[in-house]
């Protein structure tokens, strides 16, 4: 399964969601291939390695020929602490961005790179795409090569009105090229105990991003919200994870266990539906 870990609004957690889900999910022995296409290069350096680790990047990757993606793409793939796999975004991100652009297909090049590597179906179970800020191409790639969408969202006031926007952008990439695309998750981040906090919180849980998404019969689950704690700032200073850090506790893996619970759930209940089409 393929999940894009997005929002148009930056520092808003996807890459802090990003690196303690695919820990998560490695806890719950499930393989895992995480993708930085973010230039800032965060979620590398979350786990201790330096953006241009993977030879090649994903810049190389995505801009190759597609009869060469799939070679490409596992030079690329690096172990990394945590007990998953990672492609780093590399140095020259942006300039590949550019010529990807006087190119064709240029949002569907992360999709025909996965779709080229069979490997990476048959290797993991989940594919993470952590992706940047804004309408990027990058995160238009990973909107297009996904099959879920999780949205981390602040619990802050104005937070909020930057969902449509990528609600529309998935929209539209649904209704252009990937018609199974669904928003699966929404993420409360950074919840303090304040009366404001909660009063977003609910209004969350009464979001229905269906209102948006003419072609999605399922609202997304809102997950137990993630505390504002230093904690989740310490791990990706520390290059730790949720599992390995000292100070990491039971109740800071607490909502990213049940999102990635939730995340199975539907896993293993398309892999059945797949078995009985086949049989
Ligand atoms: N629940 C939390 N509690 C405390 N700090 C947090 C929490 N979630 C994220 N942070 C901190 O907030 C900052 C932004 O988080 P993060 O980098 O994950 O956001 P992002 O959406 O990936 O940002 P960008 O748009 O720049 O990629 C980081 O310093 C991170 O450590
Ligand atoms: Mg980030």
């Amino acid at each position: 399964m393929i999940i894009a870990i997005a929002a148009i609004k930056g520092g808003v957690g996807k890459t802090t969601l990003t690196f303690c889900l695919a820990a998560t999910l490695v806890h719950m022995g499930k393989t895992v291939l995480c993708i930085d296409l973010d230039h800032q290069g965060d979620l590398s350096a979350a786990v201790g390695v330096e953006k241009n680790s993977s030879e090649p990047d994903i810049g190389q990757i995505l801009f190759a020929p597609k009869r060469e993606q799939a070679k490409l793409f596992s030079q690329a793939i690096i172990e990394v602490s945590g007990g998953f796999h990672l492609i780093t975004p590399g140095v020259n991100l942006g300039a590949y961005q550019t010529e990807i652009e006087k190119g064709l297909s240029s949002e569907s090049r992360l999709k025909d790179a996965i779709d080229q590597f069979e490997a990476a179906f048959e290797n993991y179970d989940y594919i993470l795409l952590d992706t940047p800020k804004g309408e990027s191409l990058f995160t238009k790639n990973a909107l297009v090569a996904c099959n879920k969408v999780i949205i981390p969202v602040q619990t802050e006031y104005f937070s909020l009105k930057n969902i449509p926007e990528l609600l529309h952008l998935v929209s539209e990439i649904a209704d252009r090229s990937n018609p199974d695309l669904e928003v699966s998750t929404i993420v409360p981040n950074r919840m303090k105990s304040t009366s404001l906090h909660k009063s977003i919180y609910e209004q969350l849980m009464e979001w229905d991003v269906r209102t948006y998404l003419g072609h999605q019969t399922h609202a997304a689950w809102v997950s137990p919200p993630i505390k504002d704690l230093t904690i989740y700032a310490e791990l990706s200073a520390q290059a730790q994870s949720l599992y390995s850090y000292s100070g990491s506790k039971a109740e800071h893996r607490a909502p990213f266990l049940e999102i990635a619970k939730q995340l199975e759930l539907s896993r293993t209940s398309e892999l059945t539906r797949e078995v009985q089409v086949v049989g």
